[in-house]
């Protein structure tokens, strides 16, 4: 099939080459065009495991072209919108700036019967408001929604855990869920839950997913304050819930809390959309998890300067991680960052190092110090935390090679990632988020 894919960002450039890599013809359009520009020369413009590889392949292959001519949507069957959602400058909605533009340039170029397909996360009721235009070309509106993760989006893309298709009433409606089905042929044909919905429900699964993702880790996280006050262990609390199949322990780990592109603007823009609604109550207690996870940021930052016995001024303090999570170079609302720029903030010298995300680290907030190597950011160290559980700490960093690298023997676990017991027996004062 023909597809376009408008907005090439972390959602669009994968789903553009990954549509690419399972047999359509496909062109990404953005507005960027640096983006455009590093996509068409088959380069990634960010970090995502696997991207580099089906990107070349694609534009090897000749199916997958970028541009950034709207123009070149015309004649795809199936157009996907992938464009930014992010949190309004000055309120908790969304912005839908964009979704509205790329929706009004694309609508010139639609043909009866083409398939328009909403990709991005949006507030309730924004397909039934897009449909109206839509619908005057001929064409159809569907919503979506993509429940990929940043670091598996690739395989996420190609075999998803479940589809779901937002579509109107009636035949029109039918048509356009096997138009979808064709698409993601290769998913629906191993049985892949394929689930048709109307637009509202489609909309709200991806919101109520990433309400539900936000408030497992803030009641974990919740847990985590508990226990510090009483000295329990939160990690083995977690095993110990997890076990219950009706729990599981999947997204109990607590530490410095959610951050990133989506998870933080999703659940404010659904309680702002619910406050539209007359409903803000239902989902009032968002704003808890809201401000749970935001506590974790600051109370990893104490814990610092308690290490120090008040004061970090002029402490060297090596920051391990900056982007929101391991396997990302994504360092949007990043809780790894704002720990480093508190503890900056407080008067400490702060030297971050990621695998990853540093380039987009330092363009953001360019007074930290950045050095791409693990070791020779651990040099002279007063103090360190591990705010990215990226394996190179989690797993690689040996605590006695540590400490034959840093100066002082503080080290704080944001993501309770290290082995405690081993980091103590090298000398270190271990400090995790809610364990002793
Ligand atoms: N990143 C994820 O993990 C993820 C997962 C699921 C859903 N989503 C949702 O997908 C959407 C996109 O997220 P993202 O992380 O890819 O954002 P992003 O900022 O990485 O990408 C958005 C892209 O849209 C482009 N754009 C903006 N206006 C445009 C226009 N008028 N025409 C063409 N292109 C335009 C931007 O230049 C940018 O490249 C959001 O709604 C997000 O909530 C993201």
């Amino acid at each position: 099939m023909r597809l376009s894919v408008i907005g090439c960002g972390y959602l669009g450039a994968v789903h553009a080459a990954a549509m690419a890599s399972i047999g359509h013809d496909v062109v990404g359009i953005d507005v960027d065009e640096r983006k455009i520009a590093s996509l068409a020369q088959g380069e990634a413009p960010f970090f995502e495991p696997g991207l580099p590889e089906i990107l070349a392949e694609g534009i090897a292959s000749g199916r997958l072209r970028f541009t950034t001519d709207m123009a070149e949507a015309q004649g795809a069957d199936v157009h996907f919108i992938g464009v930014g959602t992010p949190q309004q400058k000055d309120g908790y909605a969304a912005d839908m700036t964009y979704v509205n533009a790329a929706v009004d340039s694309l609508i010139p170029y639609l043909r009866p019967g083409d398939v328009v397909a909403g990709k991005s996360t949006v507030p309730v009721g924004t397909a039934a408001g897009l449909a109206e235009r839509v619908t005057l070309t001929g064409a159809t509106l569907v919503w979506n929604p993509e429940f990929l993760r940043e670091g598996f989006a690739v395989k996420d893309t190609v075999d998803p855990d479940r589809l779901v298709a937002g579509v109107p009433e009636g035949e029109e409606g039918e048509r356009a869920a096997d138009v979808l089905r064709e698409v993601y042929h290769p998913a629906v044909a191993k049985g892949t839950p394929f689930i048709v919905t109307d637009y509202a429900t489609a909309e709200l699964v991806k919101v109520a997913a990433n309400a539900f993702l936000a408030t497992k880790i803030s009641f974990i996280n919740a847990m985590a304050e508990i226990a510090e006050v009483t000295g329990a262990d939160v990690t083995q609390l977690a095993d110990a819930i997890g076990h219950d199949a009706r729990i599981g322990r999947r997204f109990l780990g607590a530490g410095i809390g959610f951050g990133g592109g989506c998870l933080p603007k999703d659940i404010r823009a659904f309680s702002a959309r619910a406050e539209e609604l007359g409903r803000g109550e239902s989902v009032a207690f968002l704003r808890e998890v809201d401000a749970i996870n935001l506590r974790r940021r600051e109370r990893a930052a104490q814990l610092v300067v308690e290490a120090f016995d008040g004061n970090v001024f002029k402490k060297n303090i090596t920051v391990l991680g900056a982007a929101f999570k391991p396997h990302s170079d994504d360092i949007r609302d990043s809780p790894a960052l704002d720990v480093a720029v508190r503890l900056h903030g407080l008067g400490a010298w702060v030297t971050v190092t990621d695998p990853e995300a540093l380039g987009n680290a330092a363009r953001m907030h360019p007074q930290l110090n950045y050095v791409a190597d693990r070791d020779e950011a651990l040099r002279g160290a007063d103090g360190v935390i591990v705010v990215t559980e990226w394996d190179e700490y989690r797993r690689e960093l040996d605590p006695a090679h540590a400490a034959s690298l840093a100066t002082g023997r503080v080290v704080v676990d944001g993501r309770n990632c290290l082995d405690a017991t081993a980091w103590r027996a090298a000398g270190w004062t271990y400090y995790g988020m809610g364990r002793p």
